[in-house]
């Protein structure tokens, strides 16, 4: 088993990583978690095919748990739902002492962690991440949010988990889209400030998206390991650091936003995209070199995943796209931050990037 510690002084936790791991839930969440109750909370989808795993997991240590089962899909991170699931929690007389379980994907995740940290103002909270997306991104960092009319992730608080446990057999239930999606975050990771990663992802990638025991657990690892540390330097995004875990990120929201947030184009496809977009940005200002740009596009690709607008399927206009960007919540003082590269494993953030630029790229990147 890989355990990757978070060092956040008392709301430092633990990261367990390990095949077959949700079957012995009981004894690896027992074990940590000696005070209070349980209370799993999932979708619909994943209620069906993981939780009889966790059930039967958590039943080994004589724990019996009767879930809370949300519907699946990003809708669910709505207020609606958030005073749904806060209603019933408190109908089942949570304490701050029981740890609720957010057994899914980032939705769940996402939702769940919001609730725990106004419940009773903060009640412990426990992540079982079974997306590829949730394992490798948003199960670590303690950012949780629900989406409003005015955008996504608007309100939300920090709550850091008190344990995260990975089971990347969790995966064989996923669709192989979803896994694609979470694939472009962990290619993100390499392409931040780890040529080595990258260079694995490009021989191990393909095996990863085919089902690769191995290969999935390896780069689960590696992720977990990239986000933590960057989470320890910068746990409420102040310094910069955390901000480079944006990269795609703002060109993505662009693309995810001319789709209409929608099934036509996943938020990590988006950020594939928006990555590749973002060295072809740079190597067209000579701050990257083109034969960087092209590893990173002919990666994505290889893997099936979009690269560039028309394979995101949009044609909008550069300044219809800026337009977009511009609604993202990390416009400060008319600027936008963009993060760019100087070559592979070599991000930064940018504050002096114009946008008549941005949008006069963008219009050259349409076919
Ligand atoms: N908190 C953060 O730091 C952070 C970071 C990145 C993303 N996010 C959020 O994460 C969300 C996206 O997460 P996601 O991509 O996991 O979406 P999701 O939770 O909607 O999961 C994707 C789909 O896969 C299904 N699913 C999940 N696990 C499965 C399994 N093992 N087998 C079969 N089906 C399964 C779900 O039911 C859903 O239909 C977004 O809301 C995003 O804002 C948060
Ligand atoms: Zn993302």
């Amino acid at each position: 088993m890989t355990v990757i510690n978070v060092p956040l002084g008392e709301r430092s936790y633990d990261i367990a990583i390990e095949a077959g791991s949700l079957d012995r839930a009981g004894e690896l969440i027992g074990n940590r978690a000696r005070n209070g109750r349980f209370v799993v909370v999932t979708d619909m989808n994943v209620a069906e095919v993981q939780f009889p795993r966790l059930k039967a997991g958590l039943r080994a240590s004589d724990i019996s748990v009767d879930p809370i089962v949300l519907p699946a899909g990003e809708g669910t991170k709505s207020w609606e739902q958030l005073a749904r699931l806060s209603d019933s929690l408190l109908a089942r007389g949570i304490e701050r002492s029981d740890h609720v379980i957010a057994l899914g994907g980032g939705v769940i995740g996402d939702l769940v962690g919001f609730a725990a940290a106004i419940l009773k103002r903060g009640c412990n909270f426990i992540q079982i991440p079974t997306s590829l997306l949730a394992q490798v991104d948003s199960s670590v960092g303690g950012k949780t949010a629900i989406n409003t009319t005015a955008g996504k992730n608007l309100i939300g608080a920090f709550h850091q988990p008190s344990f995260v446990l990975i089971d990347p057999t969790t995966l064989d239930t996923l669709p192989k889209r979803e896994v694609g999606a979470g694939y472009a975050e962990v290619v993100k990771y390499g392409l931040i400030d780890d040529a080595d990663f990258f260079a694995w992802c490009e021989t191990n990638g393909p095996a990863l998206m085919a089902g690769d025991p191995d290969a999935r657990a390896y780069a689960i690892a590696a992720s977990v390991k990239a986000k933590a540390e960057t989470v320890a330097a910068d746990e409420r995004e102040t310094s910069g650091r955390r901000a480079l875990l944006n990269l795609g990120h703002t060109f993505g929201h662009a693309l995810e936003a001319d789709t209409g947030f929608s099934d036509k184009l996943l938020h990590g496809e988006a950020v594939a995209a928006g990555m590749a977009l973002a060295f072809r940005f740079s190597a067209s200002k000579d701050i990257c070199s083109a034969y960087d740009a092209q590893r990173v596009t002919e990666h994505l690709k290889s893997v099936g995943l979009p690269a560039g607008l028309d394979e995101a399927g949009v044609h909008a206009s550069g300044d219809a796209l800026v337009g977009h960007m511009m609604h993202d919540k990390k416009m400060a003082g008319g600027t936008l931050p963009f993060i760019l590269a100087r070559g592979i494993g070599q991000s930064y953030l940018d504050k002096t990037i114009s946008l008549a630029d941005v949008a006069a790229f963008l219009d050259r990147e349409r076919t």
